[in-house]
């Protein structure tokens, strides 16, 4: 680490290893601030984004149906930053027949668990430094070599730069031992203070504070990753984890690691901020989008199950496979409480409807794949934009919208999804009027009052 670039506006203090390499010790949190125009009007972007995303999550039928697939999603991005290899079809794949194509997917798998047990223990526990040990312990868990040391706080210095390093050509060092754990302590008071700071602010430098703490051999960006995720569920800003962050930082690996240096060495947090805050307006973008384009296929399946007159456990698979894309005999019949014979039949009818494809190419064990589901999710998409928040009459019966619909040409050639708990016997999917152009189809009425978006169509 080259002590030069670390600048009088530097966020900390450069300092000796006992080792005698130099290495640095970030200030304890919060810094002071400088409000810009832009920074004011980013904050309140990704809180209205996250305020989208967190409705469209509360009133889902099913919130599961995106859940699953979203936290996996941040586990595969996060782990892949780190440069794990498997991608979301692998981790799904073994998910459902527990034969692994390559070491990774554990890995990617204990970040799942990691997340799942942090959402369940922040009902007992503060998010502190007891669960982020925790979260390492599962992180790294079955994890060989001395790297791992799961769930304990390094007893030895680290640092960060370029492939395997010495420490003389390292980018960053991380505080010294000695140290660390002051800083350490230092991050858990600034989390359980009631800082006066806006929510989002606090999470993007208590991100920055850990990563420049370093406190594991190793897993310190993941870690800190997680806490993104738990801090956004247990401050109730998110009501369930649909947010993966992690993409955007994947997308932008090279700028996020030097938006992060840049504070260490020129104290540039407006910088990060603002890197941050587009990440959260950016992602939920992409989560609201995807969640639409989810929403709409299983319409589209729902739909199609009415018309060919499928059976119930037939139609009890297809929602499934929304929740887990991939599948196995075994993994249906314990899910849906069929026989093997039951779940073998739903199975071959949804194949028959090219809504599942086998895909191991074995005679057994095999597992099938819904194609279309996964391409949704994992395709490289740009964002859409949102589109606006429009209000509309919401009434209280479907008979009542269906004898006055909304005017024609209020909304028009606009598809408007309206998310709301179904009232009526259909429990499928958010519902979708076509005004305009197209004729009105209702299929459930929301709510007064309900969270309606309107996009273009
Ligand atoms: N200059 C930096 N200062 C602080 N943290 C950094 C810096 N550059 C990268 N990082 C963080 O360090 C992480 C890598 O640390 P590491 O312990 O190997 O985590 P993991 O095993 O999860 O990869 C990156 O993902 C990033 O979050
Ligand atoms: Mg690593």
């Amino acid at each position: 680490m080259e002590p030069s670039q670390f600048t009088e506006a530097c966020w900390g203090r450069v300092v000796r290893t006992p080792r005698g390499h130099w290495a640095f010790v970030p200030n304890p949190l919060p810094p002071p601030l400088e409000w810009t125009d832009s920074l004011v009007s980013l904050l309140s972007r990704a809180d209205r984004a996250l305020g989208e995303l967190s409705g469209l999550g509360e009133n889902l039928p099913n919130p599961h149906l995106l859940i699953y697939p979203f936290v996996r999603k941040e586990a595969v991005l996060s782990s892949r930053i780190e440069g794990t290899q498997s991608s979301l079809s692998d981790l799904l794949l073994f998910e459902a027949t527990k034969v692994e194509k390559q070491r990774d997917v554990r890995e990617v798998q204990n970040y799942v668990k990691a997340l799942e047990y942090g959402i369940k223990r922040l009902e007992e526990l503060p998010l502190g430094l007891r669960l982020i040990r925790e979260l390492h312990g599962i992180l790294m868990e079955g994890v060989s070599g001395e790297r791992a040391a799961p769930g304990e706080f390094r007893r030895s210095q680290n640092w960060i730069g370029p492939g395997n390093c010495a420490v003389e050509e390292a980018t960053y060092v991380p505080p010294p031992v000695s140290e660390m754990m002051e800083a350490l302590d230092g991050l858990e008071k600034f989390l359980h203070a009631d800082a006066e700071l806006p929510q989002l602010v606090q999470l993007a430098l208590t991100h920055y504070q850990f990563e420049a703490i370093h406190p594991f051999i190793d897993g310190n960006g993941r870690i800190g990753r997680l806490l993104v995720s738990l801090f956004l569920c247990q401050r109730g800003i998110l009501a369930k984890p649909l947010l993966y962050l992690s993409a955007f930082f994947e997308r932008y690996r090279q700028e996020y690691y030097s938006r992060l240096l840049r504070v260490s060495q020129r104290g540039e947090w407006r910088e990060w901020l603002e890197f941050f805050l587009r990440a959260v307006v950016e992602q939920c973008h992409d989560a609201l989008a995807r969640s639409r384009r989810l929403l709409d296929l299983h319409r589209s399946y729902y739909d199609r199950s009415l018309e060919r007159k499928l059976t119930p456990a037939t139609r009890q698979l297809m929602e499934l496979v929304f929740r887990v894309p991939v599948v196995t005999t075994r993994s249906v019949q314990a899910s849906l409480g069929l026989t093997f014979a039951g779940a073998r039949k739903a199975i071959e009818v949804l194949e028959r409807e090219n809504i599942l494809e086998e895909v191991t190419g074995r005679k057994r064990n095999r597992a099938y794949a819904a194609g279309e589901v996964l391409r949704i999710l994992e395709e490289e998409v740009p964002a859409r934009s949102v589109g606006r928040q429009v209000e509309l009459p919401c009434r209280e019966t479907k008979s009542a919208w269906e004898a006055a619909p909304p005017q024609a040409g209020s909304l028009s050639s606009q598809v408007v999804e309206i998310s709301g708990r179904p009232q009526s016997e259909h429990q499928w999917g958010v519902p979708a009027f076509a005004i305009g152009r197209r004729p009105l189809r209702s299929r459930w009425v929301a709510p007064p009052g309900s969270h309606c978006l309107a996009s273009p169509w």
